[in-house]
C-alpha cells in the first residue's frame, strides 16, 4: 500500500507529510502564529457548528457544480496561494496547478512562487494570480501587467499583512524567512534524504536553490539568503488607494483575500471589486482575530449579490465546505489540506487531497438531504 492509499482524510495526509517533510518545513506550512489561539479555534469554529438533516429528500443524484465569476465547474473549490509550495515538492506549484486542472478548478499561484508566473501557465488549467502590492509601486504593477499577459482569469490581491506575523516557532526551527543555515536545521534535513535529494537536491541539481521566480531581475531572494534589496518586500503601507489603482488597471475579476469585517467587504464591492475572500489567513497573521467562518455570515449579508464571497481557513473535511456554503459563500480556498498532500506525491497527493474533500462533500449533501448546493441554507444549522 502506498501513502496516499492509505490516506483516509486529511489528518492521515498531514501525518504522512510530516514524517516526509523536515521539521522546519512541516510546522512553516503546519502551524500558525504566537500562541496559536486561532489556529485551534479555526477548527473549533467548524465544529461548533452542526446540521439539522431533512431526510427522504430526492437526494439520491447530487451535484456537486458551481459557476465563480461566470464559470462552471465541478467542485465549489480552488486552491489558495501559498508561497511555500515548492519547497514541499519539487516545482510544486506546476504539481498544484495540474492537479487543480484535473479536478475542473482553478490553482492560484503566489506572488512569492518559485516558479515563474509564465511558467505556470504553462501548466494548463484555470488560474488566478494572488498580488502582494509591494513597497515600490512600480515593481508590483509591473507584476500586474505580466500576469494578464500571461492570461490569468482573476487577481487575488491578499490585504491582510500590515505587518510580519510573530511565527516564534519559525524562528525556534531556524525557518525564519530568509532561512539562516544552522546545525539544527541542517541535522533536521540530513534527517529527510527523501526530501533533500527528492525536493531540495532536484534544484540544485537544475538550477540552484530554489529562488522567488516572480520578482523581478536583481530582487529575487534565494530562501536562505537575505532579499537583496526592501523594494519588493510587502508593502505595510497598503491602504485603499491602492485597491482603486488596480482596480482601474486589472480589467478581469479582482478578488480581495483577507477580509473580516463586513463594512470592509462593503468597501470592496463599492471600489467595483468582484470577490471576496472570507480568511484569517490560515491563522498565520493575526492570532487574535475571529475564525472565518464565524465571519461569513455578517460578510455574506452585507455583499448579498453583489460579488462572490469565497472562504478559506481550516478547511479539512467536506462537510466544512457545506457549513462555509450553507453560510453564504460560494465556494472555499483549500490551502493546507492540498498541501499536506502534496508533499506526500505531487500532482497525485493533491489531487488525493481534493477527492477526498469532494467525496466527503459529496456524503455531507446526501446526509443533510441536499440534491446540490443550492440547497444548503442556514436553516440546515445549528450552533452548539
Ligand atoms: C504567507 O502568506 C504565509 O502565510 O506564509
Amino acid at each position: 500500500m502506498t501513502a496516499l492509499s492509505r490516506a483516509y482524510n486529511i489528518d492521515d495526509l498531514r501525518l504522512a507529510a510530516k514524517r516526509r517533510l523536515p521539521r522546519g518545513i512541516f510546522e512553516y506550512v503546519d502551524r500558525g502564529t504566537e500562541g496559536e489561539t486561532s489556529l485551534k479555534d479555526n477548527r473549533a469554529a467548524f465544529e461548533r457548528i452542526r446540521f439539522l438533516p431533512r431526510v427522504l429528500g430526492e437526494t439520491a443524484t447530487r451535484s456537486l457544480g458551481t459557476t465563480l465569476f461566470g464559470k462552471t465547474q465541478l467542485l465549489p473549490m480552488a486552491i489558495a496561494p501559498m508561497s511555500p509550495s515548492g519547497l514541499l515538492w519539487h516545482e510544486g506549484e506546476l504539481a498544484l496547478a495540474r492537479a487543480a486542472a484535473a479536478m475542473g478548478i482553478p490553482y492560484t499561484s503566489p506572488t512569492e512562487s518559485m516558479t515563474a508566473l509564465e511558467r505556470v501557465a504553462g501548466a494548463g488549467g484555470r488560474l488566478w494570480f494572488q498580488l502582494y502590492v509591494w513597497k515600490d509601486r512600480r515593481h508590483a504593477l509591473a507584476l500586474l501587467d505580466r500576469v494578464d499577459r500571461a492570461g490569468y482569469e482573476a487577481l487575488i490581491l491578499t490585504v491582510d499583512t500590515a505587518t510580519i506575523p510573530n511565527r516564534e516557532f519559525n524562528s525556534r526551527n531556524g525557518f525564519a524567512m530568509p532561512i539562516r543555515p544552522s546545525l539544527r536545521a541542517g541535522l533536521d534535513v540530513l534527517r529527510h534524504p527523501r526530501w533533500l535529494f527528492g525536493v531540495l537536491g532536484r534544484y540544485v541539481a537544475q538550477d540552484g536553490l530554489p529562488q522567488t521566480a516572480n520578482h523581478p531581475e536583481g530582487y529575487r531572494n534565494a530562501i536562505f539568503a537575505e532579499p537583496p534589496d526592501d523594494a519588493t518586500r510587502i508593502a505595510p503601507d497598503t491602504t485603499w488607494d491602492d485597491v482603486r489603482e488596480i482596480r482601474r488597471r486589472w480589467k478581469k475579476p479582482l478578488i480581495v483575500k483577507g477580509i473580516l469585517r463586513a463594512e470592509d467587504a462593503r468597501k470592496a464591492v463599492e471600489l467595483g471589486c468582484e470577490g471576496i475572500v472570507v480568511s484569517n489567513h490560515g491563522a498565520r497573521n493575526f492570532d487574535s482575530a475571529i475564525a472565518s467562518i464565524d465571519a461569513l455570515p455578517a460578510i455574506a449579508d452585507a455583499v448579498g449579490d453583489r460579488a462572490t464571497v469565497l472562504l478559506d481557513s481550516g478547511i479539512r473535511r467536506g462537510s466544512d465546505i457545506a457549513k462555509a456554503v450553507a453560510l453564504g459563500a460560494k465556494a472555499v480556498l483549500v490551502g493546507r489540506a492540498a498541501l499536506y498532500g502534496l508533499a506526500v506525491g505531487g500532482e497525485a497527493g493533491a489531487r488525493h487531497a481534493l477527492k477526498l474533500l469532494a467525496s466527503e462533500l459529496d456524503k455531507t449533501l446526501g446526509f443533510a438531504g441536499c440534491a446540490n448546493l443550492g440547497q444548503l441554507d442556514r436553516g440546515l444549522l445549528v450552533k452548539r
